[in-house]
Parts: C-alpha cells; sequence; structure tokens
C-alpha cells in the first residue's frame, strides 16, 4: 500500500510538469494552417519572446512585460509585479485554456499589431515550459 502511495506521488508530481492542455489544441491548429507542420521549437518561441517592434515611438516585446528573464518576475508599464512566465518557477502558467487565449489575443495585439499565429503561439508556450 506504501509503495502504491509512493508511485501516485510520483506520478502527479510528473504530471504536474507536462506540457500546458491547450498544446495539443495549437497542434492540430498549425497543422491544418501549414501541412508542413513538424511540432513546435523552443528555439522559434525564444525568438518570439524577444522579437521587438515599435510603438508609439517606443521598443515593446514581450520581454517588455514579461521581463529579459522569463523566471523573474515581470512588470506591466502600470509597475503592477506580474509573475514568471517559465512554468519551471510557476506551475500554474498556461493551464487554464481561456485565460491563455484572452492574454495572447491581446498582448500580440499590444506587440505585432495582428492575432499570434497557432504555431507562435504553441512555440511560445513551448518555449515556457523547457526554460529551467
Ligand atoms: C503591456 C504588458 C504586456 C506585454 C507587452 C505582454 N504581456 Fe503577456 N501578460 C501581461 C499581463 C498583465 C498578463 C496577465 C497577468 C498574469 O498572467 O500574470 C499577461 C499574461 C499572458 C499570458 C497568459 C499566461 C497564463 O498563465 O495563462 C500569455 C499567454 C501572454 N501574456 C503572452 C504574451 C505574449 C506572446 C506577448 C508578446 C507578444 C506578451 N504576452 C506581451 C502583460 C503583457
Amino acid at each position: 500500500m506504501r509503495n502504491v502511495i509512493i508511485l501516485a506521488m510520483a506520478l502527479a508530481s510528473t504530471y504536474s510538469h507536462a506540457a500546458p492542455a491547450i498544446l495539443s489544441e495549437y497542434a492540430a491548429q498549425a497543422k491544418q494552417a501549414n501541412p508542413g507542420f513538424n511540432g513546435f521549437s523552443a528555439e522559434r518561441g525564444k525568438a518570439l519572446y524577444y522579437r521587438e517592434t515599435v510603438q508609439n515611438g517606443k521598443n515593446i516585446s514581450c520581454a517588455s512585460c514579461h521581463s529579459a528573464d522569463p523566471r523573474q518576475p515581470g512588470k506591466t508599464p502600470a509597475f503592477r509585479s506580474i509573475e514568471p512566465m517559465a512554468t519551471s518557477v510557476t506551475p500554474s502558467r498556461f493551464s487554464d485554456n481561456k485565460k491563455v487565449e484572452k492574454w495572447f489575443r491581446r498582448n500580440c495585439d499590444d506587440v505585432f499589431k495582428r492575432e499570434c499565429t497557432a504555431l507562435e503561439k504553441g512555440d511560445f508556450l513551448t518555449y515556457l515550459s523547457s526554460v529551467k
């Protein structure tokens, strides 16, 4: 019995660090949009995280609010603290699909003046789930 409990605990801790559930939806959408799709890339996600645009004369990127180091807390333009984006530091990140979609829509529009594609969203989450 004791061994069963220890096994269950080990499994629970394994799964709490699993990839965000919404990734499989993004993978299906990315495949549909791009038949050559062969998986998300942490490398591309990292490039997206740091990609700068100029809005109202100011450089802005995802890192502007979410911190140059995603293991550190970020802050909004009004200096409200934002919990770190790396799932290794904030395991609850990206677990609520509605929240994920809402902020992708809003933040991609702020930074890129368009929605992010499913490929970009999947790459971004893959990067932030890989940062140790
Ligand atoms: C102007 C500040 C700001 C910028 C720039 C910004 N974000 Fe955010 N982001 C926030 C805030 C505030 C939240 C909500 C608070 C939280 O989740 O801690 C958030 C939350 C998110 C979430 C939801 C996280 C979750 O746990 O579900 C995603 C996804 C996200 N942002 C993606 C991006 C991407 C992609 C970019 C760059 C294209 C970006 N953000 C740029 C402020 C920003």
